[in-house]
């Protein structure tokens, strides 16, 4: 791939500075806190089953500790093909400016470090639930999925993960600080919290990455990407449904609860609502990713609904 002189570094430097200052590990997270399972894990607003009356106050506590179960799975999963993509962007030239490559490689690097968080997350829940949880992503999907994220372009690619990344800023800062800070663990909550707090240069370094990669793209490649970012939609929406299909095995193995047909579909409709409301809708929706959309292709940015 040609050259393209045109980063900015100072930019690329900042985001640097701006990650080391703000750094965590996981263990300074966790320290010795476990997850409290007597009370919910998350806010009601990402599991949206209260209306479903036929279930009991305790099994409702059960769904919410296994979304919160599902979030970090999923999004440990998702962040699989991150160091991937920005490796690959790094080897397109490696010569390039050196606080890009640099902004690059750390950013990797995090999103390495996320996935250990996100699995350390996973046991503890279980460990604090008494149970196992069901898993969407064994060895065999992760590749899958992960493979066929990366078979798409990298404007696609870069597009998406922003969009994720903004959305990872509402799970903690609208869903939870601002709305419901008591209707979240306090470890929970850091966990999303930190992630924020890194994903939030990542954004910084997506925008920069977005610029540089549409320079030299037509309007009409530029439009495109963004039916390839519909393509990624697809891979994503189904581990969504595979995910709920565990929930609900899960939800049944644990509670021992034989419902009747309707009620299972009605809790199947429920959880695959929510599951994409705390996922697609929040990050699509992000003013800032919509900025990002329109500002790049006004025609590729409808194809979202974003106009
Ligand atoms: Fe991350
Ligand atoms: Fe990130």
């Amino acid at each position: 791939m040609a050259t393209n002189k045109c980063t900015n570094s100072e930019e690329y430097c900042a985001i640097v500075a701006t990650s080391e200052r703000v750094a965590w590990t996981t263990e300074e997270i966790f320290r010795d806190r476990c997850f409290d399972a007597t009370k919910n894990m998350v806010p009601d607003s990402w599991v949206r089953t209260q209306h479903l009356t036929f279930l009991t106050a305790k099994e409702q506590r059960t769904l919410n500790h296994l979304r919160a179960f599902s979030y970090v799975h999923l999004f440990g999963g998702f962040e699989e093909f991150i160091p991937i993509h920005l490796f690959g962007r790094v080897q397109e030239d490696w010569h390039a400016d050196r606080t890009q490559l640099r902004a690059l490689l750390r950013f990797g690097e995090e999103e390495m470090k996320h996935q250990q968080l996100f699995q350390r997350a996973e046991v503890g829940l279980e460990a604090a639930y008494g149970y196992s949880c069901g898993r969407y992503f064994d060895r065999g999907r992760l590749v899958e999925v992960t493979r066929a994220i990366l078979a798409h372009p990298p404007l696609a690619r870069t597009l998406i993960l922003l969009a994720l990344e903004w959305g990872s800023q509402r799970h903690y800062v609208d869903s939870v600080q601002k709305n419901a800070p008591d209707q979240s663990d306090p470890l929970y909550a850091d966990i999303l919290k930190y992630h924020w707090i890194e994903e939030s240069q990542h954004t910084k370094t997506g925008e920069l990455e977005i610029t540089q990669l549409a320079q030299g793209m037509s309007p009409a490649e530029i439009s495109s990407a963004f039916d390839q970012l519909l393509s990624i939609g697809g891979v994503v929406d189904a581990v969504f449904t595979g995910q709920v299909e565990q929930e609900l095995s899960t939800f049944q193995h644990v509670t021992g609860r034989q419902l009747a047909e309707s009620d299972v579909m009605a809790l199947r409709d429920a959880l695959n609502m929510s599951m994409r409301a705390i996922w697609v809708e929040v990050s699509f929706t992000h003013p800032n990713f919509m900025r990002v959309a329109v500002d790049l292709s006004k025609e590729g940015a409808a194809k979202l609904g974003i106009r």
